[in-house]
């Protein structure tokens, strides 16, 4: 029989590590396994590696490789849109649950973990809702039992079966934004104050004690200058004050949007920022990584000289989001926001200029760049 080279290396190195009686060479160096999926190499740093799903795409039998990798590279996956209110109520007291359920019993069998997405959010909510609070047949009283019910409905209905929720999702405002100082934003905030923030961890912790509450949002990758423009200090402010008050808030969660032509973060600007969060006594995830570019013309006809700086730069931002939570226990899940760049939000939402090559596999399903450097990062860390 045939040792795998390897496995041949691994054998001499812990004979002579027994000989002199030293730590096993295992400990410092893990050797390249057989399973090289995402999931597979995540496993070994007790890291669970996501995707958001797309259902339609899930579902769609003309492109069986989409349900494939999602199976084969992921143990994670989060609804890219059927867990939102416009989806599950889009008539006020009937729900629509098929789609989620669906994702759920394709979880089961392919043994993934689920994080729930999104109980508290200003996008993608009903007609019936907004149209009501505009037009004042919905009062402030009312829609804070409404919230309360869609929580406890939602969270009730996926018991059990949801590892990590998205409980409250965007409410801080961006630096852009008038005023510049960051502050609450959106729906929720608006008509019914900062308070509902904490109401809303205490709702959901109510229907399914067990699961793990999330507070997500972009732009937080990295501190700033912690003034009143820092939104990443704006959420740290806002988290620690709900941990002190005893609100049942167990992480944050980092997005991970960027792009090619923004500044860089390296991987010690990252981990430090996830400490800080994680030496507040949460655990903190990336939960809806991609890297886009501007597709200029020399980009769309296929020019190497465009592409190669991109992919290149790209890699090296996913890798930097990678290392620095490898580098922090309490990062316990790295989620991509679509994995290919055949079904990715990036390119409907950044049209002008337009910008795309977000994800870790192209439009055909090939690979980039960003993917094997993920994969090495994680071959690297064998962080058991
Ligand atoms: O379902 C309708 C379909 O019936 C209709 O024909 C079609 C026509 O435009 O629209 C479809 O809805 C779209 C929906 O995605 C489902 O595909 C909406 O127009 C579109 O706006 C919506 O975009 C989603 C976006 O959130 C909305 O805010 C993206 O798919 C989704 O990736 C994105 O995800 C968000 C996270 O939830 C929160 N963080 C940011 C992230 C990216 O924006």
């Amino acid at each position: 029989m045939k040792l795998r080279r390897s496995a041949l290396v691994a054998t001499v190195a812990l004979v002579a590590a027994g000989a002199l009686n030293a730590v096993p060479a295992s400990a410092g160096h893990p050797e390249r396994p057989a399973d090289l999926s995402l999931r597979a190499l995540g496993q070994r740093s007790d890291l669970a590696i996501g995707t958001a799903v797309d259902m339609a795409a899930l579902d769609d039998t003309t492109d069986p490789q989409y349900r494939k990798l999602v199976a084969e590279q992921f143990s994670s996956v989060t609804p890219e849109n059927v867990m939102k209110w416009e989806v599950l109520e889009p008539t006020q007291g009937t729900y629509n649950w098929a789609p989620a359920d669906e994702l759920i019993a394709f979880t089961k069998q392919n043994k993934q973990r689920v994080r729930g997405h999104v109980l508290v959010w200003q996008n993608q909510l009903p007609a019936w809702l907004t149209d009501g609070v505009n037009n004042g047949t919905i009062s402030d009283d009312q829609l804070r039992d409404i919230l309360h019910k869609h929580i406890t409905d939602t969270v009730s209905h996926f018991k059990g079966k949801i590892w990590q929720w998205d409980v409250v999702n965007e409410a801080a405002s961006d630096p852009w934004d008038s005023p510049s100082t960051i502050h609450y934003k959106g729906f929720w905030t608006q008509h019914l104050g900062g308070g509902i923030i904490a109401d809303a961890f205490r709702w959901a912790h109510q229907a399914d004690p067990k699961a793990l509450l999330f507070y997500n949002d972009y732009n937080i990758e990295a501190f700033g200058d912690g003034g009143p423009g820092d939104k990443t200090q704006f959420v740290y402010n806002m988290v620690k004050q709900l941990k002190h008050d005893g609100v049942p808030i167990d992480g944050v969660g980092s997005q991970g949007h960027l792009g090619t032509q923004y500044g860089d973060y390296d991987a010690l600007q990252i981990n430090d920022t996830l400490n800080r969060f994680t030496d507040l006594g949460l655990d903190v995830a990336f939960t809806e990584v991609d890297v886009r570019s501007q597709m200029t013309a020399g980009v769309q006809a296929g020019d190497s000289n465009e592409i190669n700086p991109r992919l290149q730069a790209a890699a090296a931002d996913f890798s930097a989001l990678m290392q620095g939570c490898l580098a922090n226990r309490r990062c316990i899940s790295f989620t991509v926001w679509g994995f290919t760049d055949k079904h990715s939000w990036v390119p409907g939402w950044f049209k002008d200029p337009l910008e795309g090559m977000a994800t870790l596999y192209d439009e055909n399903y090939q690979p980039k760049r960003a993917y094997n450097t993920l994969k090495a990062d994680l071959i690297f860390a064998g962080r058991r």
